[in-house]
C-alpha cells in the first residue's frame, strides 16, 4: 500500500480540526494520515485522538519554531486559529502569519485556510453604519481572517481559502441558546431580521476540508464557502419548537440592541450579524449549499443537526 500522505491539523483538539482529524482517522482506507497539534499533548482529547491512530505533536501558534517542527514532512496542513481564546484581532493576525511562515519554509504541497471575510470591504471603516471597534475594524474577528489571507497566498503557498459559517453548535456552547422571556415562552434572539443564515455543524467543517484534501489540486488557489443550511431566524425558531416540542420565539432584534447586550464579544457579534443581513445575497451565495454537499454528503442541516444534538441544547 502507497504510504499515507500526512496531514498536519493546528486546532485537532477542537471542533473545526478535530471533525477533519475523525474523517481521517475514519477513513483507514484513505490516502491520509492525521497529525494532531496542540499544546498540550497529555489532554484527554489528544490522548483521545492518539488512541484512534492520530499522532500528536506539541506546537504553539504564538512559536513559529513550533509550527516548523510540526509541520516538517506533511503534505497538508489545515491551520485555524481560535479568536475567542483571545478577544485580539492583532494576535490572530500574527498566529496566522505563523502558520504561513512555518508552512512556506516547510514546502506544504496544500494549505487549508479556516477563514471568514474582512467586513472592511464592505463596509469600509468611514461608514458608520455600523460602529468601528478596537479602532481598527468593524467585525474583528471575521476582519482578521480576512487580511490573514494574503499571509498565504502572497507567499506562494498552495492554499484553498475556506469560508466557513456560524456554527450550530453556538446553541450548545456560545450562549446563543433559546431563553426564556418575561412570559415564560423561550426565544431566540439574533438581529438578522427575515435574512437568511448560513450556518454549519462545526463537525462537519472539518469534513468538507477532508473532502477539499481529497480532490488533489481541484481547490488549491481557490476560495470556496461551506454551509449545510440557509435558514431564517422564523425557520430555526420553527425548527427549534418542533424538536423540542414547545414553542420558541424568533426575536429579530435590531443590530444596536445586539450591541448592547454587554457579554464579551456582543459588540463583534453584533456587527458580524448585521453584515451577514445587510450582504445577504453574497454572504448566502459565497456558501453554496449544494457545493458543501459534494465535498461532504453528510453535512447536516439545522433539522439534522437538531434531532441529534436537541438534548444538549440548554433551556434558560
Ligand atoms: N462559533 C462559530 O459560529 C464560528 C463560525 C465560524 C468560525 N469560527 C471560528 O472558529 C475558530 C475556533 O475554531 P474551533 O471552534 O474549532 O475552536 P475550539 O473548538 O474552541 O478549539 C480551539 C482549538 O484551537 C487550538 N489552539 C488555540 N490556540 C492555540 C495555540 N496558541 N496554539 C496551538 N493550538 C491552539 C486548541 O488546541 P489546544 O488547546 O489543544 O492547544 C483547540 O484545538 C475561531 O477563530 C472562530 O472565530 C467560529
Amino acid at each position: 500500500m502507497a504510504e499515507k500522505k500526512v496531514i498536519a491539523i493546528v486546532g485537532a483538539t477542537g471542533a473545526q480540526g478535530g471533525g477533519l482529524a475523525r474523517a481521517i482517522l475514519g477513513d483507514a482506507r484513505g490516502p491520509f494520515s492525521a497529525r494532531a497539534l496542540t499544546r498540550k499533548v497529555d489532554s484527554d482529547k489528544a490522548s483521545e485522538l492518539a488512541r484512534l491512530g492520530a499522532e500528536v505533536v506539541g506546537a504553539d501558534l504564538d512559536d513559529v519554531e513550533s509550527l516548523k517542527r510540526a509541520f516538517r514532512g506533511a503534505y497538508g496542513a489545515f491551520c485555524v486559529t481560535n479568536y475567542w481564546e483571545h478577544f485580539s484581532p492583532e494576535k490572530e493576525l500574527a498566529q496566522a502569519a505563523n502558520l504561513a511562515e512555518a508552512a512556506k519554509g516547510s514546502g506544504l504541497g496544500h494549505v487549508i485556510w479556516s477563514t471568514l471575510e474582512d467586513t472592511r470591504k464592505w463596509v469600509p471603516l468611514y461608514d458608520d453604519r455600523m460602529p468601528t471597534l478596537m479602532e481598527k475594524y468593524k467585525v474583528p474577528h471575521f476582519d482578521a481572517k480576512g487580511a490573514a489571507n494574503r499571509g498565504f497566498t502572497d507567499r506562494g503557498i498552495p492554499t484553498t481559502l475556506l469560508l466557513t459559517s456560524f456554527y450550530w453548535d453556538n446553541l450548545i456552547y456560545f450562549g446563543m441558546g433559546p431563553k426564556r422571556g418575561p412570559d415564560g415562552v423561550l426565544g431566540i434572539a439574533m438581529p438578522m431580521g427575515d435574512k437568511k443564515l448560513p450556518g454549519i455543524a462545526a463537525e462537519d467543517i472539518g469534513k468538507c476540508a477532508y473532502g477539499i484534501f481529497g480532490r488533489g489540486d481541484a481547490y488549491l488557489g481557490k476560495t470556496v464557502g461551506i454551509a449545510g443550511g440557509h435558514p431564517t431566524g422564523q425557520e430555526m425558531a420553527a425548527a427549534l419548537s418542533k424538536a423540542l416540542g414547545q414553542e420558541v420565539r424568533y426575536d429579530a432584534v435590531s443590530p444596536e440592541a445586539y450591541r448592547s447586550f454587554g457579554f464579551p464579544g456582543a459588540e463583534d457579534l453584533g456587527n458580524m450579524f448585521q453584515f451577514k443581513r445587510d450582504f445577504n445575497d453574497y454572504y448566502c451565495g459565497a456558501r453554496d449549499l449544494a457545493k458543501t454537499r459534494a465535498l461532504d454528503p453528510s453535512t447536516q442541516t439545522f433539522e439534522e443537526w437538531l434531532s441529534r444534538n436537541k438534548e444538549r441544547i440548554p433551556l434558560e
